[in-house]
C-alpha cells in the first residue's frame, strides 16, 4: 500500500488548529509584509497566513496552527513539501557546486536523462531539451520564441481560459482580462479561441453530441483567410486547464487540435507546468489522449520546490543557433539536483498511479456526495488529483457564485485546509494536493471541505438572487 510509505512524510494526520487562524505571530508578520512588500502580493491577501514549516502534504503556521495543504504551492510540490530525497540532494549539491551556466555538469545530464526516460517514446526519439529556467513563465516565453522564430509568424492562438504566466509574452497568452487590461497589448495578433469548457460550452451545446464545435471553430479560423486571424507561430494549450477551473478538456478535442496543428501546419505547444508530473493521473495529461506535443512547457513540479522549467521540443525546430536563447540562471545546478531526486521519487513510487487512484476513489466519490446534498455545487471534475468544484447560485440557470466559493476558502482555510479558488469566475474551489497525500489525509481533508460547505450554505440559506430581468427594471 503505496499510502504507507508516505505516512511518516507529515507533520500530521489530520489538520490541527490551535486558535482560530490568523494567530498573533501571523497576523504580524502580515502586517510586516504588508507594510514592506508591493501592493502585488496576492496570496496571503486571501489565505492570511505566515507559514513555518511544510512537509509531505502539510504545513505548520508560525502559530503552531497544522493544515492540510490541497494546493501544494500552486501545484508545485508534487513530491510534498520538503521531500526527504530532493532535501538531501539539493544539500548535496550545494556543497560541491552551485552554479554552472550552461556548461555540462554530472547532474545536468543526469537530468537530462530523467527527463527523456519519462518522455513517450515518440517524443523521446526526436527531442531535444533546453533549460529555461528559473520560473514557468519562461518556459512559456520561449516555447513561443522557438514557435516564432522557426515559423517567421508573429501571431499565437490561445484559449479562453488559458493561464501561461505573468511575464510580457506569457501574460498576453493569458485569458484573465483584468490583469492585462492596462498592460495590451505587450505582443500583437494574440487570439482566443473557445477551450472545450463543456459545463459552459460557448456554443450551448452538450458533450458529446456537439460535433466538437469548438475544434470546429479552430479549424475555421486557421481555414477561413478573411477570419481576421494571422496564420499563427503557434498554438498553446493546456491539457488540464488550471487557473481556468481544473477543466480536463476531452481527449477527442486534444486528437482534433492536434489534427488540425498538424494539417495547417502551426506548432503545438503543449504547456504541461501545472497539470505535468503526474498530477492527473499519468506524467503528462496530454497522454491521455495519446496526442504528441511539438514544443511542450514543464516547471513547477519537476523541481521538487526549487524554481526549475525545461523546454522539450521536436529537434526539428533546433534551428536556433548558439546564443539564442541564453540566461545567468538557466539550469541553476543545485535546482537541477533537485529535479533530479523528484523524477527519481516519482518514478520509483510510480506516484502517477496514486494520484489516479486517490482522485478516482476517494475525491470523487465523496464530492459527488457533496454535489448531490449541496444546492450550489454545479459541477465537479478532474483528473486524477487535480479537481474543480464549481459553485453556482442555482443548477439550472448555472449563475457563477464566486462569493460563495471565497468564503469556502475562508471557512476550510479557519478549519486547517488550505485550498485555492479558480475558473472563469472565480467561482470553483481547486484541489490540488501534494502527490504524496494519503488516503487518511484525503478524507480528513474532504471532510473540513464537507462541514465548510454545510456552514457556509447554511449562512445562505435564504439568499435570493435578483434575475437579470429584476436587475434591470
Ligand atoms: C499552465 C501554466 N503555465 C504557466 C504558468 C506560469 O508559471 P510561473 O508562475 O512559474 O511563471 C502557470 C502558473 O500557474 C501555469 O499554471
Amino acid at each position: 500500500m503505496l499510502d504507507d510509505k508516505f505516512r511518516d512524510l507529515h507533520l500530521s494526520n489530520s489538520a490541527k488548529i490551535l486558535e482560530k487562524p490568523p494567530g498573533p505571530r501571523s497576523r504580524e508578520m502580515l502586517q510586516k509584509q504588508d507594510h514592506a512588500e508591493s501592493a502585488a502580493v496576492s496570496y496571503p491577501k486571501a489565505i492570511p497566513v505566515a507559514f513555518a514549516e511544510g512537509k509531505g502534504a502539510t504545513l505548520k503556521d508560525v502559530d503552531g496552527n497544522i493544515y492540510i495543504d490541497f494546493f501544494a504551492g500552486a501545484g508545485v510540490l508534487n513530491v510534498g513539501h520538503c521531500n526527504p530525497e530532493v532535501v538531501e540532494a539539493a544539500k548535496e549539491q550545494m556543497d560541491k557546486l552551485t552554479h554552472a551556466l550552461d556548461f555540462p555538469t554530472p547532474i545536468r545530464m543526469e537530468l537530462v536523462d530523467e527527463v527523456l526516460s519519462v518522455l513517450p517514446t515518440r517524443l523521446k526519439n526526436i527531442a531535444k531539451l533546453l533549460f529555461v529556467a528559473p520560473t514557468g513563465s519562461d518556459a512559456v516565453e520561449s516555447a513561443m520564441k522557438l514557435a516564432k522564430f522557426n515559423t517567421g509568424r508573429i501571431g499565437m492562438i490561445s484559449f479562453e481560459g488559458a493561464y501561461h504566466g505573468m511575464t510580457a509574452g506569457a501574460i498576453t497568452l493569458t485569458a484573465n482580462k483584468a490583469l492585462k487590461q492596462s498592460l495590451m497589448p505587450m505582443i500583437p495578433e494574440v487570439h482566443f479561441l473557445p477551450y472545450a469548457y463543456c459545463y459552459r460550452c460557448p456554443f450551448g451545446r452538450e458533450y458529446s453530441e456537439c460535433g466538437l464545435e469548438c475544434a470546429r471553430y479552430l479549424e475555421h479560423v486557421l481555414e477561413d483567410p478573411k477570419s481576421g486571424v494571422v496564420d499563427p507561430a503557434a498554438i498553446i494549450i493546456e491539457a488540464v486547464q488550471g487557473e481556468g477551473g481544473s477543466l480536463p478538456a476531452p481527449d477527442e478535442f486534444l486528437k482534433e487540435v492536434k489534427r488540425i496543428s498538424r494539417e495547417y501546419c502551426v506548432p503545438l505547444i503543449v504547456d504541461e507546468i501545472q497539470a505535468g508530473m503526474s498530477r492527473t493521473g499519468k506524467m503528462w495529461a496530454y497522454q491521455h489522449s495519446g496526442i504528441i506535443p511539438d514544443i511542450m512547457t514543464i516547471s513547477k513540479g519537476i523541481g521538487g520546490g526549487l524554481p526549475l522549467s525545461v523546454l522539450v521540443f521536436d529537434e526539428k525546430l533546433d534551428t536556433w543557433e548558439k546564443g539564442a536563447h541564453v540566461g545567468t540562471f538557466r539550469g541553476n545546478v543545485v535546482a537541477l539536483a533537485a529535479g533530479v531526486a523528484t523524477l527519481r521519487f516519482i518514478k520509483k513510487h510510480k506516484l502517477w498511479n496514486h494520484a489516479k487512484r486517490l482522485g478516482e476513489d476517494v475525491f470523487f466519490p465523496y464530492l459527488e456526495e457533496i454535489q448531490e446534498e449541496s444546492r450550489f455545487i454545479g459541477d465537479t471534475r478532474g483528473k486524477g488529483l487535480m479537481i474543480g468544484v464549481e459553485f453556482v447560485k442555482d443548477k439550472k440557470s448555472k449563475q457563477p457564485w464566486t462569493e460563495f466559493a471565497k468564503e469556502i476558502r475562508k471557512a476550510c482555510y479557519q478549519r486547517g485546509l488550505i485550498v485555492e479558488i479558480g475558473g472563469h469566475f472565480s467561482n470553483v474551489v481547486r484541489f490540488m494536493p501534494p502527490l504524496v497525500l494519503t488516503k487518511e489525509l484525503a478524507e480528513a481533508g474532504l471532510e473540513i471541505f464537507a462541514d465548510s460547505v454545510r456552514e457556509v450554505e447554511n449562512a445562505n440559506k435564504d439568499a435570493e438572487f435578483p434575475t437579470l430581468t429584476s436587475q434591470l427594471s
